[in-house]
């Protein structure tokens, strides 16, 4: 392996948050070639098609997890799904940022055109909720709050698409209002609408850290719902085309534009006749591409879970079909690219680190924003500190590491009772501060907490003393970037 490009930056390489993580690249990208217009003979075989997308994070340190859904929007859209059929959660930060080289655009890719012009407002800012995402997927318009209220009123001849992009941590996904999704929330509400029988068949995406762990040995596979994740339920998803690595964003750039996993199967879906590919295929081929041509090297697992008889269907069924891609060449393509991508928790820094190096030499806001490193430095620390001692507490200074890490075997859930970890988390916050976008992914260490008979009580008590120290409002958590 050639010497990570990153290794550069002295300040991560001395906090040794980046190293490792990345590596050069050829670029992938291929455009698309355009053909002329043709109907397929089986355009009326399906009920309507639905999609719902989903960018869980905000700031503009975040860029990537917007841009992906907004690139996921137009490609929809150009296959025929109606917008009215398409909604969209997405915090709507970044596009007029004054960060944003290119105000109103938002980018997937360093060619690539703008993505934002025309994607519905459905659920933006404070209305980003995982209790409207609930909702929006059971169609239930009178319990969504805020937004446009556009839900997913399907019929039971529909096929749904689900696209999901942010940060996650073993058991829980991210959104930008508190609180978190948790896996089993989220599993039970595919259980209701299965119950509901108002649809055929749904094709679920999630990219995220550890987002395996949503639906390990708890997701069904008899609810007519197939899912692919980016990770397994232990390891990182990747951000890619970022600053410093190869391809790099167009140079005014200082974040990643994208997500690995995600703009694997957008870029598979756009350079493919999807009357021709199945879902198998974009699963393999997303596969190969996401752990950088099969290396592992910086890169992770894709998984699948729930219903596999959908993989043999073609992929029109959920993401349409763009005529322009009728000539395009026959999947599967050989995923064999490799890119430069850094690990998702690290994407943070990373912008941090841009933004400080852009700045004027003793501007006030290169010192402004070094103070920002070092906060967000020193509460990642705090965090870590504090579940560390939490652990050393409740089981010893010998057992403590183990069972807060102990990652249990493949098809096992994370936690026994789900029930017991939102409360543990809650006994942990309390006292020690919230546990924030990085702090995710210590929910392993609540989850095993949980599988070894902890009270809520204990657990509060533990919590107390670990953070005897910190006093509310003095080391206050840090948002991403400079972001609402
Ligand atoms: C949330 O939804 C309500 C109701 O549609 C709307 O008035 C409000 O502006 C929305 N908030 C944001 C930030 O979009
Ligand atoms: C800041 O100072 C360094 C070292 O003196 C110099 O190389 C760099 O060009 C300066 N950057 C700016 C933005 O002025």
């Amino acid at each position: 392996m050639e010497i990570p490009k990153v290794a550069f930056f002295p300040l991560f390489l001395a906090l040794s948050f980046l190293a490792g993580e990345a590596f050069p690249a050829k670029n992938p990208f291929q455009p698309g070639i355009v053909m002329p217009t043709e109907k397929g003979p089986d355009d009326d075989e399906v009920g309507t098609r639905w999609a719902v997308l989903v960018a869980g994070s905000k700031g503009y340190g975040n860029y990537r997890h917007q841009a992906d859904v907004c690139h996921a929007y137009q490609l929809l859209k150009k296959g025929g799904l109606k917008e009215e059929n398409i909604v969209v959660f997405m915090f709507d930060d970044i596009a007029n940022s004054e960060l944003n080289p290119r105000p109103g655009t938002i980018i997937n890719h360093p060619q690539g055109d703008d993505l934002y012009a025309g994607v519905p407002k459905d659920y933006t800012g404070e209305n980003v909720t995982a209790e409207n995402l609930y909702a929006v997927i059971m169609g239930d318009k009178a319990a969504v709050k805020g937004g446009s209220g556009k839900v997913v009123a399907s019929k039971p001849n529909d096929r749904i698409f689900l696209y999901y992009s942010d940060h996650g941590g073993p058991g829980v996904l991210g959104m930008p209002n508190m609180p978190f999704l948790y896996a089993m929330d989220f599993i039970e509400v595919l259980k209701k609408k299965h119950a509901t029988g108002t649809y055929k068949e749904m094709v679920i995406y999630v990219e995220a850290c550890e987002s395996g762990s949503i639906f390990e040995g708890i997701m069904p596979k008899d609810l007519n719902i197939y899912v692919t994740t980016a990770s397994n339920a232990q390891e990182s998803s990747f951000g890619t085309y970022c600053p410093g690595m190869d391809p790099p964003p167009p140079p005014e750039y200082i974040t990643c534009l994208g997500d690995l996993y995600s703009v694997a199967w957008m870029e598979d879906s756009e350079t493919h006749n999807l009357k021709r590919e199945t879902v198998n295929q974009q699963y393999k081929a997303v596969k190969s591409r996401t752990s950088n041509g099969n290396t592992f090297a910086a890169g992770s697992h894709v998984m699948e879970y729930g219903s596999h008889g959908i993989k043999p269907e073609k992929l029109y069924l959920y993401q349409g079909f763009d005529p322009a891609s009728v000539n395009l060449p026959p999947p599967p393509n050989d995923g064999l690219s490799r890119m430069d991508v850094v690990n998702q928790r690290d994407a943070e820094l990373l912008f941090l680190w841009h933004m400080y190096k852009r700045s004027e030499n003793r501007s006030t806001k290169k010192a402004a924003i070094l103070e920002e490193i070092r906060k967000t430095v020193t509460y990642r620390n705090h965090l870590d500190g504090s579940i560390e001692l939490v652990g050393t507490l409740l089981f010893g200074p010998k057992n403590g590491p183990d069972v807060l890490n102990k990652v249990r075997e493949a098809g096992s859930p994370l936690v026994d009772d789900w029930q017991c970890l939102k409360p543990m988390v809650r006994a942990f916050e309390g006292k020690c501060g919230s546990l924030t976008q990085y702090g995710m992914k210590h929910m392993r260490a609540f989850a095993n907490i949980c599988n070894s008979g902890i009270s809520e009580a204990t657990m509060e008590e533990a919590s107390g003393v670990a953070c005897a120290g910190y006093a509310a409002g003095n080391s206050s958590p840090v948002t991403v970037g400079f972001s609402a």
